[in-house]
């Protein structure tokens, strides 16, 4: 008789979607469970991903336009990155073991030196992009210890849960902030102001505080696809090296080709202290994130026997994470998907703009830079009227979010497409895969116009039904 009474793989593989849903509502989270329900997500059995697919037990063919929130760079499992990994395990490769040197770690860190532009050179690696974050703060404050301790961060920047990340994430984008007390220290600007920067910076060191250590951004805000003015990032840039502060970009969202550039900060040519990064360079597969920093504020910092073991965790750079995460940058740089990324996000964009013509009545604006894109649409009182839908319960607090939904929960169960809201209720966010063809484009647009074309009112009806519970 065992002691615990655990399912075995097996056995979970075979547990119906009924099943599984009501483990994950018990166990997991019964919020999300609901909100699942109530797009259909929750509905079907997935058994295979592959490319720009996702496969239904039943036998439904979903084209992902969510891009995985920029985790699928590749598309779902890239065959060059399930041989790599096979390859790994086939040789039984060494996963992890603090005495040796990590082959597979060094090289990737090679690589990416290569790709990030300028003297970045030494990578840390963590795995999530949250604790990346941590990181780069944490050795941006070191370096200027004990002079200067404040944190500059936008309003609409995002960079994670964790404590830190979370302190320096903007209000605007997540309210919940509101809920903790931030960590002190950090001064919030608005994003794309740059005189709103000078000025923090010029009353600071005019009051004697000359106490700004860095600088944390966005270069181009992912999840509500926004770009700065022109010249923004070049004049933050310099602004910052001028007065000693460190300016960290945060690539997690955007980094390793989304926006039709490497990285975002390359639309203007600058180059920043350090680099965050995570999302796509695990190829889909390997969570792995992490930062890469300049000689002169590594060496500082971790760059001594003494401190070189101040900033390290458990699971930094398993084996099989970086050798995934080196095939990853490898199909980027043989498949060309950066420049892909260019050129199916100005298609996928031209096509944006015909149904933002077509329907004035939902659509308020649709931005693009690569393949991120976003239609940002009309609010259900602003289409329907005030008060409209006053009589169904729980419906105020998801006014803002109901026609997107509508749209996402309609263009999944008819006509198999997966897309996801971005950073703010009332958008759609449009991130495939770098992979994708124009082709899929046009079934994509094709069957946008036949749902905007449709009748929205009973779509959100549909859903109403479906929140009350
Ligand atoms: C720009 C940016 N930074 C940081 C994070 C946090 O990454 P993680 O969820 O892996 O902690 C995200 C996640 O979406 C992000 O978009």
């Amino acid at each position: 008789m065992k002691k615990y009474n655990l399912m075995q793989l097996s056995e979970a593989e075979l547990l119906s979607q009924k099943e599984l849903v009501r483990l994950y509502a018990k166990h997991i989270n019964p919020g999300i469970g609901i909100f699942l329900r109530v797009l259909g997500f929750d509905e079907y059995k997935i058994v295979k991903a592959e490319g720009m697919y996702i496969y239904t037990e039943c036998g439904k063919k979903i084209l992902d336009f969510s891009g995985g929130m920029s985790v699928l760079n590749h598309g779902h499992n890239h065959p060059r990155i399930l041989e790599a990994r096979r390859r790994f395990n086939q040789n039984k490769r060494l996963e992890i073991c603090k005495a040796f040197i990590s082959g597979y770690q060094s090289v990737l860190a090679k690589n990416l030196a290569e790709i990030f532009p300028g003297d970045l050179q030494y990578s840390f690696f963590c795995n999530s992009g949250a604790e990346a974050n941590e990181g780069a703060l944490k050795i941006a404050l070191l370096f200027h210890r004990p002079h200067r301790d404040k944190i500059i961060y936008t309003d609409i920047g995002y960079h994670g849960k964790t404590f830190a990340a979370m302190s320096v994430s903007g209000l605007i984008s997540r309210p919940y902030k509101e809920l903790f007390k931030s960590m002190d220290g950090c001064l919030e600007v608005p994003y794309g102001d740059i005189g709103a920067l000078r000025r923090l910076i010029r009353d600071r060191e005019s009051s004697g505080q000359n106490d700004i250590a860095c600088m944390i951004l966005e270069p181009i805000k992912g999840d509500l696809v926004i770009t700065p003015p022109k010249g923004y990032l070049q004049e933050l840039s310099t602004l910052c090296e001028k007065n000693g502060i460190i300016l960290i970009a945060d690539e997690i969202f955007t980094g390793f080709g989304k926006t039709g550039k490497m990285f975002g900060f390359e639309h203007e040519g600058i180059v920043p202290d350090i680099v965050t990064f995570s999302k796509s360079l695990g190829g889909g597969k390997a969570s792995i994130a992490g930062y890469i920093v300049k000689p002169r504020i590594f060496e500082k910092t971790y760059g001594s026997l003494k401190n070189c073991t101040i900033h390290t965790t458990t699971f930094g750079g398993m084996g099989e994470e970086c050798a995934s995460a080196i095939e990853a940058l490898n199909i980027i740089n043989d498949e060309d998907l950066v420049e892909n990324a260019r050129l199916q996000g100005e298609y996928l964009l031209a096509k944006m703009k015909t149904l933002k013509a077509k329907y004035p009545r939902y659509i308020r604006e649709v931005r693009g830079i690569g393949l991120l894109c976003i239609f940002e649409l009309y609010n259900t009182s602003e289409v329907f009227g005030k008060g409209f839908f006053k009589n169904i319960p729980h419906i105020d607090d998801f006014l803002l979010g109901l026609i997107p939904a509508a749209i996402v929960s309609e263009l999944f169960k008819k006509h198999n497409i997966l897309l996801y809201t971005g950073g703010r209720e009332d958008n759609l966010f449009i991130s495939p895969a770098l992979i994708i063809t124009p082709e899929e484009i046009d079934i994509f647009i094709e069957a946008l116009d036949k749902v905007l074309n449709g009748n929205m009112l009973r779509l959100i009806m549909e859903l109403a039904n479906n929140l009350i519970f």
